[in-house]
């Protein structure tokens, strides 16, 4: 991708990953960006590198601009290999007079590469360093979304470099939040947010907090992944208000898994159950939803329904698996039920009870089991169910 100036002599210098489709375990449907950025100042700094695949885009970008053994400083936000595994290759390109990481992100350093030889700084909270006409301000976001994770902030230019906060997995051509379609890309940001910070929503509002008290004024946000913003600053902030609020609206999801599609008949008949109490709904079959889009869409549902027959005492796998993860990052604020067909043991209502329990889900118990197919009256009360759950929704307020 051809390098793009960002603000006068600041430039987007990263890599475009077109064909990502899986980051641990996160559907990256439409690929992902590896952001960096190179400040032409008295001292040439980069912030970030990116994947490892990508060393020879990031250099070829580089050198477009500048020759890479002109840069003075590189500055690590986060360790996560993403942003450092083009590092050895890159540091040895620029042999820069000083690496900049956090305390942690030195200890990181060190235990992923094993190179105590590297010329690191460890930059404290609140440090500024000068690069000449600007400066640079490290803010620690420890634990957003790793111990060793800052952001740098650049005054002058009200330019805040946000690591992994804000961004999205997107893959485009364009670099800047008006060029693209806001609705899709706060689609993208909220994805984002439910699978990689939601679980540490506390900090994130803390980290919100800080950001007011310090007066620090940002008219673009520029994150290691996706789209820069510069036209949305106010809605994003806003946005990471609302998720780390947990703040929801009046939708449920009707998550399933089905053997024989009894319980997926009763999925049907919870959801038309919820809908007469005028809440919106999503039925969201686990056979063709991915866990990271269920998460996402559960962001801001204030019911989640959870429907799995039992299979060899337990639940269905990809409910497991489902519910596994989403335990992880601690959704809150939530009303849940479980339902489910059976054959003779029929554990699985109360297993699901159990996670949502765990989740810490105001649940309506004790749930629906029906002994292997559906009858109209047992379709009937998964409807009531569904109404009973419509109706704690609607009691939640707006
Ligand atoms: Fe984008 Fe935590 O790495």
């Amino acid at each position: 991708m051809k390098v793009c100036e960002i603000k006068k002599d600041i430039y987007w210098v990263g890599a475009v990953d077109w064909s990502r489709r899986d980051f641990h375990g996160y559907s990256t449907d439409k690929g992902s960006t590896y952001n960096a950025f190179l400040v032409i100042d008295d001292k040439i700094t980069l912030f970030d590198t990116v994947r490892s695949e990508f060393r020879s885009d990031l250099l070829h970008n580089i050198r477009n601009i500048i020759d890479p053994s002109k840069i003075d400083y590189m500055v690590v936000n986060h360790v996560e290999m993403d942003h450092t595994g083009s590092l050895p290759d890159v540091l040895e390109a620029v042999r820069p007079e000083k690496l900049f990481c956090s305390a942690m992100g030195k200890k990181a350093l060190l235990d992923h590469f094993h190179r105590p030889d590297w010329p690191y700084e460890v930059a404290a909270p609140g440090d500024t360093l000068s690069l000449g006409r600007r400066s640079v301000k490290f803010i620690e976001t420890r634990m957003l979304h790793w111990p060793d994770s800052m952001f740098s902030y650049i005054p002058e230019e009200k330019l805040l470099i946000s690591s992994d906060g804000f961004g999205q997995h997107w893959a485009t051509s364009e670099r800047f939040d008006d060029e693209v379609d806001l609705s899709e890309l706060m689609s993208h940001a909220a994805k984002y947010y439910a699978n990689i910070l939601l679980l540490f929503s506390p900090l994130v509002r803390k980290l919100l907090e800080r950001l007011k008290e310090l007066g620090i004024e940002i008219d673009m946000i520029a994150p290691d992944h996706g789209l820069i913003w510069r036209s949305h600053v106010k809605d994003i902030l806003e946005a990471y208000g609302d998720w780390a609020h947990h703040r929801s609206r009046k939708k449920a999801l009707v998550i399933y898994d089905t053997m024989w599609h009894s319980t997926e008949t009763m999925a049907r008949a919870v959801g038309s159950g919820i809908e007469q109490q005028g809440v919106s709904i999503k039925l969201m079959d686990l056979k063709v939803n991915h866990r990271s889009d269920v998460i996402a869409e559960a962001l801001d549902s204030r019911g989640l329904v959870f429907g799995s027959p039992t299979l060899n005492n337990g639940i269905l796998p990809r409910m497991a698996a489902l519910l596994s993860y989403m335990k992880g990052l601690k959704p809150r604020e939530k009303i849940g039920a479980a339902y489910g067909s059976y054959g003779w043991s029929g554990e699985a209502v109360k297993i699901m009870n159990n996670y949502m329990k765990e989740m810490d889900f105001d649940v309506v118990e004790p749930g629906i089991r029906v002994k292997y197919v559906p009858t109209h009256d047992h379709l009937k009360e998964c409807v009531e169910m569904g109404k009973r759950i419509g109706l704690a929704i609607n009691r939640t307020g707006d």
